[in-house]
């Protein structure tokens, strides 16, 4: 027994460094006819099921933090059952807060294929954070971050039935037991708290849930032989969206060589929404704008403080989803409900699934759009 694990674990090392990274592009079809879009209503700010409940202040430690994340662990227990949901929670002070330790709750939800044990399932993870900025009172933080957390709760809510249909498919097929990467991926959502600054940004006064969650996972070990050595170990990739959905179009650089790689697929796959037609927001310009910077050119991967920094620090390979310039509006009373461009988070929902289906190789296992919701688009 134990030598032969032994050698399944040399096995398992020698596919992981001959396999290339984990992508395969969609169809024109699973595009045009299959791949769900957002719901219309979703992204309603009135009484839209996603978006609407996070368009309310939701400093950490205040009722509005525990009605969203209410919200979030409500969505998935109903949208997404298949879905493992858990929070991690730590407290801090602060500068604002005197003496009191402030609660600080990050939203987890992983799915990963039924078959895989804990430790050797390795993620794409989309992260946002969910909470609001102390002042200006009243701030609501609508692209930084409540939209972006909205478009990853409705993305993967249009990948799911095609995971189930692959994950089906693959079990009923039977496979090689000595699970190689592809058969061992899953994917996962980080809503996390805490992300601003109270009083201004400092290494303290920051990011204060991924900090927490970033140092926990690096010191949760999984069970010897597991092909992931701790929880920090099993992401694969970070995908952090932040201040996007206003109507700007702000150019978002490609921060990282390390995942420029990935970056690149993403903005091929914006390319071909825009050309097919698909994008509902009018906007002829391009968002991820270095498609064609070629991977011995200028990365500015050191600039940009945000919730990725203590993952970054620990090794896990991060595209970061930022404009270079901020909104307008960006910390302002202004970054409300209006500023947002309904369209806009639309299509960057689309773009957050569709990118994630290829991550995910889901290429045959979308079911046919219903007919009712076909007309609308297939239109264009
Ligand atoms: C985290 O905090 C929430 C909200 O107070 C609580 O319901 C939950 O039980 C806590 N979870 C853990 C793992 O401590
Ligand atoms: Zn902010």
């Amino acid at each position: 027994m134990r030598a032969w694990r032994v050698y399944a674990a040399l096995v398992l090392l020698l596919t992981r460094c001959l396999q290339t990274l984990a992508y395969a592009p969609l169809s024109d079809d699973t595009l045009k006819h299959r791949i769900p879009w957002p719901e219309t209503n979703d992204f309603d700010i009135h009484n839209g099921p996603i978006l609407a409940p996070i368009l309310v202040p939701r400093v950490p430690g205040t009722p509005g933090s525990l009605e969203v994340l209410n919200h979030f662990i409500k969505f998935f227990g109903n949208e997404l059952p298949d879905w493992t949901i858990s929070l991690q929670n730590s407290t801090s002070k602060t500068p604002t807060h005197g003496d009191k330790n402030v609660p600080f709750h990050n939203f987890i939800a992983t799915r990963h294929p039924p078959w895989v044990s804990t430790g050797n399932a390795g993620y794409l993870t989309l992260v946002a954070h969910y909470d609001s900025k102390y002042t200006p009172e009243g701030f609501i933080g609508a692209t930084d971050s409540a939209a972006p957390c909205a478009m990853i709760m409705s993305a993967v809510r249009s990948i799911d039935a095609a995971l189930t249909n692959k994950w089906a498919a693959m079990e009923s097929q039977g496979f090689d037991l000595d699970l190689d990467d592809e058969q061992s991926r899953g994917i996962q959502v980080l809503l996390l708290d805490g992300e601003e600054a109270f009083q201004s940004w400092t290494a303290t006064d920051s990011i204060y849930g991924a900090r927490s969650l970033a140092e926990e996972w690096d010191n949760t070990m999984y069970p010897a032989m597991s092909t992931h050595k701790t929880m920090l170990n099993s992401i694969e990739l970070f995908v952090l969206l932040d201040l996007l959905g206003s109507g700007e179009n702000l150019p978002i650089p490609s921060w990282m060589q390390n995942t420029h790689w990935s970056y690149q697929h993403m903005a091929e796959m914006e390319q071909r929404l825009r050309k097919l037609g698909l994008f509902k927001s009018d906007a002829k310009q391009t968002w991820l704008t270095e498609k064609e910077k070629k991977n011995d050119g200028v990365f500015q991967q050191n600039i940009m403080q945000d919730d990725h920094i203590p993952f970054v620090a620990r090794g896990v390979p991060t595209l970061h989803l930022i404009p270079s310039h901020f909104p307008r509006e960006w910390h302002r009373i202004g970054d409300n409900a209006e500023y947002l461009d309904i369209p806009t988070v639309e299509d960057w929902s689309l773009l957050t699934a569709a990118f994630a289906a290829e991550y995910l190789e889901l290429e045959g296992y979308f079911d046919p759009r219903p007919q009712a919701l076909r007309a609308a688009r297939d239109e264009l």
